[in-house]
């Protein structure tokens, strides 16, 4: 797959028409499919009313198997969920504190969400381990690895950062872990979809994620991966009758959990956003991912040489151990990126990383240099 058939997809985006999109960190285009995937759910609804959910329960199978597509997980072993939060809850929930193995060991760099589900585990005996970042971008691999010792429980970290874009040595941190005995969650918002991923071969305990990035596929779609040796280890504590073994038995009182990766389940999902989510997850599922990495590195070294060029202080690494985003500052950035999405110049703007702005499989040269130099007018006024 070369660069120009990734481009051939951008029709396939009609977002991508009207406005310079760097924003897929955040928030990724819409495949126009998506419009259709929508209208067929609604059909379904008024056509089959409450027959619907013979096929709404066959998409929930169909969008995990898409993701386990992406992840490089084995089938039966991802659960869908509504968000990355409520699933790290239903890990932390499955977990004991009560014995001296009651450390969570992550760094300050992970997203705060995930953090304040682990910090009020503590109110069950959990103790956090921040490991703490030198230069708010990068996290050193040995202090992450001295951090894990045979009293840590659970490691759960970004793959990649969201407030720089630094790759973790997921494999590195997996191995130790393994040796003392703890898990690591691997939180995969911000790689799946623009880094290679294969869970299988990281030999990750669980993994995180979902489909309002790098996957196109808008909020309420987001999933659990558990390693299927695990699955029938763990029973979580934060639960639901979709997780029974028979939902439909409606026994009392107790949970009798499923046997498979449903006994992560919970409630009754939210169908929509599953079927908005397919589009994305089906064209990222067929994308050759070393494709999507080399244009993504060529793009971003390009855009950071730019940066120091300007005089801009960048908040990525400068090396490869980076993901999809470029992360610079400089004084009033905040009001320079209002001033790009007021133009049609899509990015964000976050405390401590600065404007941020991401080229997915989609992006043009033509429209970096466009974005870059829009910065320029915008801070000269023009
Ligand atoms: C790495 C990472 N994890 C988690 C989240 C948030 O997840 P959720 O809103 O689904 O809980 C984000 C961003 O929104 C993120 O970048």
């Amino acid at each position: 797959m070369t660069e120009q058939d990734l481009l051939t997809l951008r029709g396939e985006f009609p977002a991508l028409a009207e406005s310079v999109y760097l924003i897929s960190h955040s928030l990724g285009a819409m495949p126009q499919t998506t419009t259709a995937a929508l209208a067929e759910f609604a059909s379904l609804w008024v056509k089959k009313s409450i027959v619907a959910w013979e096929d709404w329960l066959r998409e929930s199978q169909l969008a995990a198997g898409r993701i386990a597509r992406i992840l490089g997980a084995a089938p039966g072993t991802v659960q869908m969920a509504t968000n990355v939060s409520q699933v790290q809850a239903t890990i932390a929930s499955s977990l004991d504190f009560a014995s001296p193995r009651n450390r969570v060991v992550y760094t300050d760099m992970n997203f705060p969400s995930v953090s304040y589900v682990w910090k009020a585990e503590e109110r069950r005996g959990a103790k956090v381990v921040l490991v703490k970042s030198d230069d708010g971008i990068t996290v050193p691999t040995e202090r992450m690895l001295a951090a894990i010792d045979e009293r840590t429980l659970i490691v759960p970290i970004s793959h990649v950062l969201f407030r720089s874009s630094y790759v973790q040595d997921a494999a590195a941190i997996v191995k130790r872990a393994h040796e003392v005995g703890a898990l690591v969650l691997l939180d995969v918002y911000q790689s799946a979809g623009i880094v290679p991923l294969d869970v299988t071969a990281l030999d990750v305990d669980f993994a995180t994620g979902g489909s309002v990035k790098w996957l196109c596929g808008g909020p309420g779609a987001a999933y659990l991966y558990v390693r299927p040796d695990l699955i029938p280890r763990f029973s979580p504590r934060t639960t639901g009758w979709f997780a029974h073994r028979a939902p439909f038995a409606f026994t009392m009182p107790e949970q009798d959990y499923a046997d498979g990766i449903a006994r992560f389940g919970g409630g009754t999902l939210a169908i929509a956003p599953l079927y908005q989510a397919r589009a994305g997850a089906e064209l990222l599922g067929r994308l050759d991912m070393q494709a999507v990495r080399r244009k993504s590195l060529r793009q971003t070294a390009a855009m950071i040489e730019h940066c120091l060029a300007a005089g801009y202080r960048l908040n990525s690494p400068r090396d490869e151990q980076r993901g999809g985003t470029v992360c610079f500052d400089f004084p009033g950035s905040d009001k320079v990126c209002t001033e790009l999405n007021r133009r049609k110049f899509f990015c964000d703007h976050r405390p401590g990383a600065g404007i941020r702005c991401s080229p997915h499989f989609y992006n043009t040269d033509d429209e970096i240099s466009r974005f870059l130099d829009e910065i320029e007018r915008i801070r000269a006024g023009k």
